[in-house]
C-alpha cells in the first residue's frame, strides 16, 4: 500500500494487527458515503496506538480514492493564538485536499503559512471553488478578526464537502488539547478553555464527522460531556489480543535486528499484556545488550524500562503522574494509588480507602482528591461515583512504586525482580502448556 501521509510510526512495515479496529473504522468510513456515521471519540491513553491507527485509516481512505476526502490535523501541545492555529488548520486542510483531488503527493510539503501560494494552486489544479475559500479566509485573516477565522474555517471541510457532493472524514488528534493551548490573543494571556464547545454544531453535519482522538482520557471525556453533550459516541482503545502481539513481537524483532526465542515470545506478549507501546519500547530499549532471546534478558531490560531514569516506559507514565501529582501533591494521594494499583483486579469504595489508609479527610475532600486522580488518568473510576480502581496495568504498578514507594513504604527493588520472575514463571508454564496441548508451534 502506498504511504501518502507520512505515517509516526517509521517504517509503515511495523504496523501490525488492529484488524478489529480497523474492520470497524473503515465500515463507519464508508457509511459517511450514506450520511450515517456519528462523530466519534477514540480514547486511551498516550502510546497505545490512536495516531498509529488514524493514520493508517487515512493512508487506506486516501488509496481507496472512492469520494471520501480524509483529513488528518493534530492538535500540538505548544500555546498558540487561535488566528495561528485557524490558519494552520485552513491551510492543512486546503492542502491535503488538492493533495487528494490530483494524487500529487508534493501538496502535503507545501507551507501552511501562505495563502496566495495556496490560491494559485487551487486556480492551477482548476478548483475554483477551493480558491474562492481561500480568498476568504485570508480577507478574515488580513482583518485580523481571529474569531470569525476560526469559525470559518472550522466549517470549511463541510462546506467544500457540500459544493461538489463529497464527503470529508475529519480527523482530529489529540483533541482535549484544543481547550488548553489555543488562546484567543496574540500575548496567549486569555486561554480559549471551552473552544472545542464551539464544535457543537459543526460535528453534526453528516457529509463531514469528526474522528477526534485523545490521550488524556478523563479529561476529554468531561470536555464532551460538558461541552459537546450527546455529540459524540466514544470508542475505547484496547490493548491488541494475543495472536497480533505475537505477530508485532516478531516483526519488531526482524526489523529492529534483536533476536527473540520460542519461549521469550509469548513471554513479552503475556508481560506486556498486548501493549504496543511497552512492546516496541523493549525492543528500542537503551538497555545494553540488545537482546531478548532469554527469560532473564527480558526481565532486565523491562526492568530498566520501568525503573531506570531513561527509560521511556517509565517516562510516559511519570508524565501522568506529574501531571496528576502537581495538581494534588500530597502523600495521601501517593498511598491511595499505590493503594488501589495493589488491588487493581477489583473495585474499591470510598469507605475502604479511607478505614485501610486511616485517611484524615472528609468524605468530600476525599472525593475531591480522587476526581483529580482519575482525570488525571493515574487511576480509574469504578462502577459509580463510589468506586474506584487502580489502571489495570502491572507495568504502571511497578513504574509507580519504583517513583513512590520509597517514601511511602519500604521499597525493596529486588522484590520487583522477584515479581517479574514470578509472572514470567507463569507466563513460560501456561506457554508450555498451551504447547503441550496443541503440539509444536512454528517454530521461530
Ligand atoms: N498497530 C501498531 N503496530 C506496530 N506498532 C504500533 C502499533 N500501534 C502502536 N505501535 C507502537 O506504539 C507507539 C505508540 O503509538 P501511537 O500511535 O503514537 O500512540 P498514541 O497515538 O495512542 O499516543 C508507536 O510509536 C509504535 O512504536
Ligand atoms: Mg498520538
Amino acid at each position: 500500500m502506498k504511504t501518502w501521509l507520512k505515517e509516526k510510526i517509521g517504517n509503515p512495515d511495523l504496523f501490525t494487527g488492529r484488524k478489529k479496529e480497523l474492520a470497524y473504522f473503515l465500515n463507519w468510513t464508508d457509511r459517511i458515503k450514506r450520511e450515517i456515521s456519528v462523530s466519534t471519540a477514540i480514547l486511551s491513553r498516550r502510546k497505545t496506538g490512536k495516531t498509529a491507527l488514524l493514520q493508517r485509516l487515512y493512508n487506506i481512505t486516501f488509496q481507496k480514492d472512492d469520494g471520501i476526502v480524509p483529513f488528518y490535523f493534530e492538535i500540538k501541545e505548544t500555546d498558540q493564538w487561535i488566528g495561528e492555529f485557524a490558519r494552520e488548520f485552513f491551510l492543512t486542510f486546503v492542502y491535503q485536499y488538492i493533495a487528494f483531488r490530483t494524487r500529487k503527493m508534493e501538496y502535503f510539503l507545501y507551507s501552511k503559512e501562505n495563502y496566495s501560494q495556496a490560491n494559485k494552486i487551487a486556480r492551477k489544479e482548476k478548483m475554483d471553488y477551493l480558491a474562492r475559500f481561500i480568498s476568504d479566509a485570508e480577507s478574515a485573516d488580513r482583518n485580523g478578526n481571529a474569531d470569525s477565522l476560526w469559525n470559518m474555517v472550522r466549517d470549511t471541510p463541510r462546506m467544500v464537502a457540500q459544493h461538489t457532493d463529497e464527503r470529508v472524514l475529519q480527523i482530529i488528534d489529540e483533541f482535549q488539547l484544543i481547550n488548553r493551548f489555543i488562546f484567543w490573543d496574540r500575548k496567549k494571556t486569555r486561554q480559549a478553555d471551552n473552544l472545542a464547545g464551539s464544535y457543537l454544531h459543526t460535528c453534526e453535519y453528516m457529509n463531514a464527522p469528526l474522528l477526534v482522538a485523545g490521550s488524556w482520557v478523563g479529561w476529554l471525556s468531561r470536555d464532551l460531556d460538558e461541552m459537546l453533550p450527546g455529540r459524540f459516541q466514544f470508542h475505547y482503545l484496547e490493548n491488541i489480543p494475543e495472536s497480533e502481539a505475537t505477530e508485532m513481537i516478531l516483526k519488531y524483532s526482524h526489523l529492529e535486528d534483536v533476536p527473540v526465542s520460542e519461549d521469550t515470545v509469548p513471554l513479552i506478549a503475556g508481560i506486556t499484556e498486548g501493549n504496543p507501546f511497552y512492546i516496541g519500547a523493549l525492543f528500542r530499549s537503551k538497555h545494553p545488550g540488545r537482546n531478548l532471546a532469554t527469560e532473564e534478558a527480558v526481565i532486565e531490560t523491562l526492568e530498566f524500562e520501568t525503573l531506570h531514569k531513561v527509560g521511556r516506559i517509565r517516562g510516559i507514565w511519570m508524565e501522568y503522574v506529574t501531571r496528576a501529582m502537581r495538581t494534588s501533591n500530597d502523600v495521601h494521594a501517593k498511598r491511595i494509588v499505590l493503594y488501589l494499583s495493589k488491588h487493581r483486579e477489583r473495585e474499591v469504595t470510598r469507605d475502604e480507602l479511607r478505614e485501610k489508609l486511616v485517611l484524615p479527610m472528609s468524605d468530600s475532600d476525599l472525593e475531591r482528591k480522587l476526581k483529580i486522580l482519575v482525570e488525571a488518568d493515574i487511576i480509574e473510576q469504578g462502577r459509580s461515583n463510589f468506586y474506584y480502581r487502580g489502571v489495570p496495568d502491572n507495568i504502571f504498578d511497578k513504574v509507580f512504586r519504583g517513583v513512590y514507594a520509597d517514601e511511602i513504604e519500604t521499597f525493596d527493588p529486588n522484590d520487583m525482580t522477584e515479581e517479574y520472575k514470578a509472572l514470567s514463571e507463569k507466563l513460560l508454564r501456561n506457554n508450555k502448556r498451551i504447547r503441550g496441548k496443541y503440539g509444536r508451534l512454528s517454530s521461530f
